[in-house]
């Protein structure tokens, strides 16, 4: 396994743990490999710490910077490495993906089959490249395939999604023409692994195909059979652009659940009512529903941006995903106002919001995960920061070296939700961690209004209820919902008018 991030890491020991193979973890950055052979794991993810464990512990899970000799013992090599956008453009940086399919490359044993999967979530024509710079760096005797295995595991709940997933998705290579006239529509019937043949039994290149689908097959079988989860062999390119597609949709759902909150606010409606009411719709679903202060992560941003570059180097943009990209970022932007505009009060005069405090609850773009990367709540503060806000903020999970790295010495972090309420003008809620709700509720609006300047809450998350803040002397704004302001007569009836003429 090439690359030892989330993706890896998890794919590494379930696969382990499942398909009882032995697996190699490998990483070029050597502190997380010498972390996890001192038995400290280098990322949080629910349950994936006992699962490296018992597998390291019946030999069947090892961690290794040495990627050639690694690949030179492998059946089957994942390429796992990261695909972060890159600078300027959007477009997905595959130079780690390149750097890695070359080191494979030189690896491969000769003789002997060796099957290259790649994981890692990449445009389509990518698999092409990587089989290109594979053969340019192998030996002459060396034989492998080349096949497109995207994930969709979610951080937080990366192990479950990993060996229940919904689906899997293997992208093999064909030809087209064989496609047309000889392939018949694959069944994605649970359980049955579809026998599409990619090439006739007559081409060159009929063996290695067969032995990839054959590997790929009893390799993911365990899961499948446990999960009841179809497995679908598609081309490459297919399978590149499933993982992309099916981002963008998600990323979709999101944005336009904040759009219609937006529209509630002005209407005097509650987006809770409204998503719960759309999300019953079979054709619709509940997920990805809910509002918020933008979608972040690690995928979501970087994927969209991905998609919307290729689609117009292909001259067929996207615009709808073009346009929930800017939606997005948008978003982030306005929610940061709004925070302001809760510190300043009815003054609405952005400079003074210059040396006012602000506790922040929730770094992480999501909870139940460490992960800081592209996270809204750290485009929100570092905005704050940018009017003059002091904020001081604390997170469950996030590392706090990292944050430092991105916000710098302008952040207080803190180590409980208490400290970062202490002197608030304003508490802002940017992460939906239960421990930040249960931290909340344990003080009380009393416990907590003691520690704060002035009893003004942010809640970008929906934690709460609006009229559980009612009589509370606590002014509470949430996201598409009546904002509940200290002066309780003002409440529910004026709330809607009153957001719209703020923002005005
Ligand atoms: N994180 C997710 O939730 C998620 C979900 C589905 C798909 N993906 C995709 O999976 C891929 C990996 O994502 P991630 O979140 O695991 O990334 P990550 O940054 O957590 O991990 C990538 C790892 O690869 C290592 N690496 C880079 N080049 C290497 C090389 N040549 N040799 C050895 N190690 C190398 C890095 O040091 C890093 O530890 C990305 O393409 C991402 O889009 C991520």
């Amino acid at each position: 396994m090439i690359g030892t991030g989330y993706v890896g890491l998890v794919s590494g020991a379930c696969f382990a743990d499942a398909a009882h193979c032995c697996v190699v973890c490998v990483d070029s950055n050597a502190q997380k490999i010498d972390a996890l052979k001192r038995g400290e794991m280098p990322i949080f993810e629910p349950g994936l710490a006992d699962l490296v464990r018992r597998n390291v512990q019946e030999g069947r899970l090892s961690f290794s910077t040495d990627l050639a000799a690694a690949v030179r013992d492998a059946q089957i090599v994942f390429i796992a490495v990261g695909t972060p956008s890159r600078r300027g453009d959007g477009h997905a940086d595959l130079s780690y993906v390149f750097r890695a399919a070359e080191a494979i490359g030189k690896s491969l044993r000769s003789p002997g089959f060796t099957l290259i999967v790649n994981k890692s979530t990449v445009p389509v024509g990518t698999a092409r490249r990587v089989r290109e710079l594979v053969q340019r760096n192998c030996a002459p005797g060396a034989s492998f395939e080349v096949v497109s295995n995207p994930e969709f595991l979610r951080q937080g709940t990366a192990v479950q999604d990993f060996m229940y997933p919904e689906r899997v998705v293997i992208g093999m290579w064909e030809n087209r023409f064989q496609r047309q006239h000889e392939c018949t529509a694959f069944s994605s019937a649970p359980l049955h692994l579809h026998e599409r043949r990619f090439v006739a039994d007559t081409e060159p290149g009929f063996d290695t195909r067969k032995n990839a689908q054959t590997l790929m097959t009893q390799l993911y079988t365990p899961i499948a059979r446990i999960s009841g989860a179809p497995v679908l062999f598609t081309n490459v390119e297919e399978a590149e652009l499933v993982k992309y597609a099916a981002n963008a949709f998600l990323a979709m759902k999101l944005e336009f659940a904040n759009e219609i909150a937006d529209l509630c606010e002005v209407a005097g409606a509650d987006i809770s009512v409204v998503t719960h009411a759309i999300g019953l719709d079979a054709r619709i679903g509940p997920d990805y529903l809910q509002a918020g202060p933008g979608f972040g992560g690690s995928c979501l941003p970087k994927d969209t941006r991905a998609l919307a570059r290729i689609a117009q180097e292909l001259w067929r943009p996207c615009r709808l995903v073009e346009t929930v990209i800017e939606g997005n970022e948008a978003r982030k932007r306005r929610i940061a106002q709004r925070i302001a505009l809760a510190v300043v009060g009815n003054s609405a005069d952005m400079n003074h919001v210059y040396g006012r405090c602000i506790g922040v609850l929730g770094l992480t773009f999501k909870a139940h995960t460490d992960d800081t990367r592209d996270s809204p709540a750290v485009f929100i503060v570092r905005e704050l920061v940018e009017l003059g806000a002091k904020v001081r903020a604390y997170d469950p999970q996030a590392n706090h070296r990292e944050v430092h790295q991105i916000l710098g010495d302008d952040v207080e972090l803190v180590c409980s939700a208490q400290e970062a309420a202490r002197g608030a003008d304003v508490l802002a809620v940017l992460t939906e961690w239960p421990e930040i709700r249960q931290a909340c509720d344990a003080l009380g609006p009393e416990g907590l209004g003691s520690l704060m300047r002035h009893r003004v809450i942010f809640d970008a998350r929906n934690l709460w209820r609006p009229e559980d803040w009612l009589h509370s002397g606590f002014t509470y704004h949430s996201i598409g919902r009546p904002t509940i302001y200290a002066d309780t007569a003002a409440s529910f009836a004026d709330a809607s008018v009153h957001t719209t003429q703020r923002l005005r």
